[in-house]
């Protein structure tokens, strides 16, 4: 479990190891479109501020991953994750 901050919103959710972040953002009514949920299409893909990202996707590149991740599959490696939503 970890703790995802959105930073614009000002809002905090806490993400299970069952969920993604993408449901967890959809059940809190926060727009994020999605298509693959695989990391393969890049459609979710959003700027992350602070924590260290567990980058699961296939679309980025290690340069794009310092400061984007694919919001269907990346997890984190910390205890918060702060996303610019
Ligand atoms: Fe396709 Fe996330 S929805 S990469």
């Amino acid at each position: 479990t970890f703790e995802l901050i959105l930073q614009r919103r000002q809002m905090r959710l806490p993400v299970g190891p069952g969920e993604s972040m993408a449901d967890v953002l959809q059940l809190a009514g926060v727009p994020l479109e999605t298509l693959c949920e695989q990391g393969v299409c890049g459609t979710c893909v959003t700027r992350w501020l602070d924590g260290e990202p567990d980058h699961r996707d296939s679309c980025l590149s290690a340069a794009e991953q310092a400061t984007h991740l694919a919001v269907c599959c990346a997890r984190s490696h910390g205890p918060t994750l702060t996303l610019d939503l």
